[in-house]
């Protein structure tokens, strides 16, 4: 453990703010077990990716089997059946038109592939984000990145990216409804279009529910008026589900909650149980707006990462994941609802299917230290949890969708536990 630390000290970069004290030794399903040989539940999938558990046997028969076949290629320059396979597969589970796939390595990459299919198609070059938003960590993603803690250092950024409101209650006015909500969001996205660009924007992009953001879930009605005010400005809309895809909040994508059809998807963490890949589904026509070359990627779309796609993909169906993830997900938010109702420091229990929040503050404001204390608490506990918002004051529970019941009750209860030892100091 001690060397470990002392090399990550001396020689691992920008490692995670308020890193857990934990060796990780291996994985399996929903438990990791530390070099002491101590067994955790894990509940945030190494930051919400293994919905099928550590290491699924399907996932990793898949992967040997690749492995004995090809390891790398390059995915662009000859044809592999596996990459036909999965592209062919995401056209078909993705919503409406969504047709073709740019296959990369991360979700950041998946979103600069959105952002230049967009530029290409449309000939103009703004965009629109949400301002708690959050699209990845490359100069390009920073730039539609609204929260203002991840844009440190790193400007300036390419211009022509403009805020709009996002779709949540201010602290300032705890009194307003849903309704009212929407209406002030969509009237900020209007004059977003109206006054802060140039007329030219290409695309706007948001997340279906916002991880980063603190796991904020917009109104029902917001979606679909992004889609109707971006249409009204000739404006194509992305959809980032890098986050909230393949399950996770009870639909197989977030999107389908709103019934809105984007005309581009981004992919990337849940979509190969821990392998590294990233897909940018696009209408046949947006997609085609880049020619032969003129987007590429060595690594993207490579074969052992996307044959542990197909097995994930084929695992989350059978099982009916994004069903389970819904279930489970309304016990915990019914659950821990009631329990905030008598815990002093929860602001608000929030979330959609397995994306949980639990926002912790007093008169002084938000509480990052009671939310690291708290997680502190339930790793001591046996059970891992993740940290974030803009503020690092949301704790976020977003387990491996194959949790038991059993363990998931279990870990609310640690949870619960955690929060009041955290917020009594
Ligand atoms: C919505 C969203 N988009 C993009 C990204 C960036 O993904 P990656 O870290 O794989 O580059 C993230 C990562 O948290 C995300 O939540």
């Amino acid at each position: 453990m001690d060397q470990v630390r002392q090399w990550y000290d001396a020689y691992v970069a920008h490692r995670f703010a308020a890193i857990e004290p934990l060796v990780v030794a291996r994985a399996e399903g929903t438990r990791l077990w530390d070099q002491e040989g101590r067994e955790y539940l894990d509940c945030f999938s190494g930051i919400s990716v293994v919905n099928l558990g550590h290491r699924h046997p399907a996932v990793i028969a898949a992967v040997r089997s690749q492995l004995e076949r090809l390891v790398h290629c390059n995915s662009y320059t000859y044809y592999v059946p596996e990459v036909a396979q999965l592209a062919r597969q995401l056209a078909e589970i993705t919503p409406g038109r969504l047709q073709k796939s740019f296959f990369s390595n991360s979700g950041a990459e998946a979103v600069e592939a959105a952002m230049r299919m967009a530029k290409a198609y449309t000939g103009r070059s703004e965009f629109i984000a949400l301002e708690r938003g959050f699209h990845g960590r490359t100069l390009g993603t920073l730039a539609l990145t609204g929260n203002a803690g991840r844009r440190r250092k790193g400007g300036p950024y390419v211009p022509g990216v403009a805020f709009a409101p996002t779709p949540v209650r201010l602290a300032s006015r705890p009194d307003e409804t849903p309704a009212q909500v929407v209406e002030r969001a969509v009237e900020g996205l209007e004059n977003a279009f109206r006054y802060q660009t140039s007329g030219a924007v290409a695309a706007v992009i948001v997340e279906p529910v916002l991880g980063e953001g603190g796991i904020l879930v917009p109104p029902p009605e917001y979606l679909p008026r992004v889609r109707e005010v971006a249409d009204r400005y000739g404006a194509l809309l992305i959809v980032d589900e890098v986050q909230t895809g393949f399950g996770r909040t009870g639909r197989m994508f977030a999107i389908e909650h709103y019934g809105v059809e984007p005309d581009i998807m981004t992919l990337a963490k849940g979509i190969a149980d821990g392998f590294p890949l990233g897909a940018t589904v696009a209408k046949a026509e947006i997609a085609d707006s880049l020619g032969p070359g003129e987007h590429l990627s060595t690594f993207g779309g490579n074969p052992v990462s996307v044959a542990a796609a197909l097995a994930n993909l084929e695992e989350i169906i059978r099982l009916d994941l994004p069903a389970a993830a819904a279930r489970k997900g309304a016990i915990a938010l019914t659950r821990l609802q009631q329990w905030a109702q008598g815990c002093a420091g929860v602001r608000e229990v929030r979330g959609l299917g397995l994306m949980i929040g639990i926002e912790l503050g007093d008169v002084s404001g938000p509480r990052p230290d009671w939310a690291v204390a708290a997680r502190a608490h339930a790793r001591q506990a046996g059970v891992l949890i993740g940290v974030g918002g803009p503020e690092g004051n949301v704790l976020r529970l977003q387990p491996p969708l194959v949790i038991s019941e059993a363990d998931w009750l279990r870990a609310l209860e640690v949870i619960e536990a955690a929060v009041a030892a955290a917020v009594s100091g």
